[in-house]
């Protein structure tokens, strides 16, 4: 039954409701949305996309290293993922006398690849809905705590069974629909995974912070790995005898290029969407929890940014962190303006009017908006304490560490700075004390706050020649617990509450759409778990008078290359090579391609993941979104949503002339 409603659903989705491009699909129930991928250019068949009995292309797509997409390149287990995945691995392998972040890295044989111990990459081997065995047992009107049981015991054995008698696999299975529907996911985990090559971050990183989430971009952001396995080609811990991983597919590079106007499809496992909000989250997103981050990130950043123009070492030691920081701050702003522009807030609070005069006199539905408003409101103002606790009390560096039992101690001196920590203590404590109303404070913060007489005051004993890692660990102690025992429990609570709300929502919704034919298309929220998304590659207006085409090139670069902002002093070989104009067979219209965007629905995780032409060969690496339209996760607008891809062919260009890697290409299968 509940099945059967899921298939009309998709099937009404797929015809003329659809609003274009939006949508993050199950490649196993692909075949709902073929016809409407075909009829917009795509070549191939859903059996091509996902197959249980056959290689198809999701045997070349990766889960990389848990936050990020990869995707297999050649017969002998070369992946390409982001610079900025490949991040960490780049840096631990980096010192002062080999500086491959600085520098970039490059195999030049098999044995020059790195081991990366910690890092693995995941292999899909199948999914399955699993929502009867899942749902076994159940009975209607069962209360929740039961159902949680018996769910708990039925995926369980559902695990157990998939895992029997087989080494290397990781198997969960997964909600989605709120809970509505299930899926079983079994991944092949191998855990050789050697760095191969990755270009100078002043390429892979080019633009910077100043240049994330924005169009038009020119970063390199692509790094390359090997996938080992053991003799018999499975999975196999480190070992100098692991040899290449043979897959059982890899993806064809296309090096022909592309057009506004072409299909394109992006294979990948985004992390986090929102799409079935109901008004008052997505307005208190936009209006306060956003707005209140985004402050107290301005804090921290300025105070960072100060520090670090004056010290090199300085830079060095917080580029990560910055980086990391500035990346949600940056978010943060391009989704509360595109909720605001984009009317999200009034569009749903039309929905829930109709859904809730629609739903008069159906029992399980017609109080859900009103609930669902008492209990927003009843969260509020403790959801805003909580996000003070992490953004501000939490956020200084020696308070977590020192409270967090000081793991990690090398690390984190290595790469710790007091002054900026000082600075923030105060900016970011003043600000709390400030806009956190008396109650929610720990009397112990106010009691420090008194005895001290001022923030300042009390931050010069703290980070003292010394710092004081007592009194840091103390304020963590203290005001987490005082959080953690009056508060926390009422939002776990309310939380637990709207939870089960949005899944019976989420019923409602496709209910009402299906009775009237209402707006939403629908697909599961994503939840790292792998999905294709479509559309085509396209410029977009992002304000008045403003139209931006979609594809970038190096040119541009050199337009912004400057040697004096760090962001954007290229290494010279590129300049070298772009003024003997030194493309060799990457050259288009007398330039090389860079990036492009297009209409493909992504968010966070999809960084790496493969963008494929309409005949499913490579031609572009995710790498981000537009910042315009960086409220997708919550709400998606065909006119201003876009991904942001590198161009394949300017990675092949990096490798082939600032690289000298020929034997790389020579792997791959590039169609010309
Ligand atoms: N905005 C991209 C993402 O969300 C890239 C982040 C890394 N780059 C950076 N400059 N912080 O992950
Ligand atoms: N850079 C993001 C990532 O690391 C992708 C950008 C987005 O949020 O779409 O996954």
């Amino acid at each position: 039954m509940r099945k059967i409603l899921f298939a009309v659903i998709f099937l009404l989705s797929g015809t003329s409701l659809l609003r274009a491009d939006e949508g993050m699909w199950l490649p196993s129930e692909i075949i709902l949305k073929i016809k409407d991928m075909q009829e917009k250019g795509f070549k191939l068949t859903a059996e091509d996309i996902y197959s249980i009995n056959n290689s198809s292309l999701k045997d070349a797509v990766v889960h990389f290293g848990g936050g990020c997409t990869g995707e297999i390149i050649s017969n002998e287990g070369l992946l390409i993922t982001n610079h900025h995945c490949g991040y960490g691995q780049i840096q631990q392998h980096s010192s002062v006398e080999h500086d491959y972040l600085t520098n970039g890295f490059w195999a030049m044989t098999r044995d020059q690849e790195l081991p990366n111990p910690g890092l693995t990459v995941s292999f899909l081997d199948y999914m399955e809905d699993v929502t009867e065995q899942v749902m076994k047992g159940y009975k209607k009107g069962m209360s929740e705590e039961k159902r949680t049981e018996l769910i708990e015991k039925n995926t369980k054995k559902i695990i157990e069974k998939a895992k029997k008698g087989r080494s290397s696999v990781s198997v969960s299975v997964k909600p989605l629909y709120y809970g509505n529907q299930y899926y079983l996911y079994v991944f092949k985990v191998f855990s050789d995974v050697r760095l191969v090559g990755a270009p100078p971050s002043s390429i892979g990183k080019f633009g910077g912070d100043t240049d994330n989430w924005m169009w038009p971009r020119h970063t390199g952001d692509f790094s390359l790995f090997r996938v080992y396995a053991g003799p018999d080609n499975e999975p196999a811990p480190y070992s100098k005898d692991n040899v290449p991983y043979k897959p059982k597919r890899f993806f064809k590079i296309n090096a022909k290029g592309i057009q506004e106007g072409d299909f394109t499809m992006v294979y990948g496992f985004p992390g986090r969407t929102n799409e079935y909000l109901f008004s008052d989250a997505v307005k208190y997103t936009a209006y306060k929890s956003n707005p209140h981050k985004i402050a107290l990130r301005t804090l921290r950043l300025d105070i960072q940014n100060r520090e670090m123009a004056k010290d090199p070492a300085v830079r060095i030691k917080y580029a990560s962190k910055n980086a990391n920081v500035s990346n949600a701050w940056k978010k943060w702003q391009g989704e509360a303006k595109g909720i605001i522009k984009m009317r999200a807030i009034e569009n749903k609070q039309e929905f829930e009017a109709n859904f809730t005069k629609w739903s008069e006199g159906k029992p399980e539905y017609e109080n859900l908006v009103s609930r669902f408003r008492e209990l927003y409101a009843a969260i509020e103002e403790i959801s805003l304490v909580r996000d003070y606790q992490s953004e501000a009390l939490n956020a200084v560096e020696l308070v977590a560490f020192a409270g967090r039992g000081q793991r990690g101690a090398e690390r984190f001196y290595k790469d710790y700075y007091m002054p900026i920590d000082k600075d923030c203590f105060i900016a970011l404590y003043k600000a709390y004390d400030k806009n956190i109303a008396d109650k929610y404070k720990a009397p112990y913060f106010k009691e420090q706050l008194q005895k001290f007489g001022s923030v300042e005051a009390w931050a010069e004993a703290i980070f003292t020649q010394e710092p004081n890692l007592e009194m840091a660990a103390e304020i963590y102690r203290n005001t987490n617990k005082f959080f953690n025992d009056n508060f926390a429990p009422v939002l776990d609570s309310v939380n637990r509450e709207i939870t089960l709300l949005y899944r019976t929502y989420m019923m409602g919704q496709m209910e009402y759409n299906k009775a009237t034919r209402g707006m939403k298309v629908f697909y599961p929220d994503a939840n790292s778990t792998l999905r294709v998304a479509y559309g085509q590659v396209k410029g977009y207006s992002p304000s008045d008078a403003v139209y931006y085409t979609p594809v970038s090139s190096l040119d541009g670069i050199i337009e912004k290359d400057n040697p004096e902002i760090y962001d954007y002093n290229i290494p010279q070989a590129l300049r070298d090579l772009h003024a003997a104009k030194d493309y060799g067979e990457w050259e288009v219209n007398g330039s090389v391609p860079v990036a492009f965007i297009a209409t493909n629905h992504t968010t966070g995780g999809n960084s790496g993941s493969p963008v494929l032409d309409a005949e499913g060969n490579l031609i572009g690496v995710n790498f981000d979104r537009v910042w315009e339209g960086t409220m997708s996760d919550v709400v998606y607008d065909p006119e201003i949503c876009r991904n942001i891809s590198l161009d394949i062919r300017f990675a092949l260009f990096i490798i082939d002339k600032l690289a000298d890697a020929d034997h790389l290409l020579e792997e791959m299968e590039i169609i010309r």
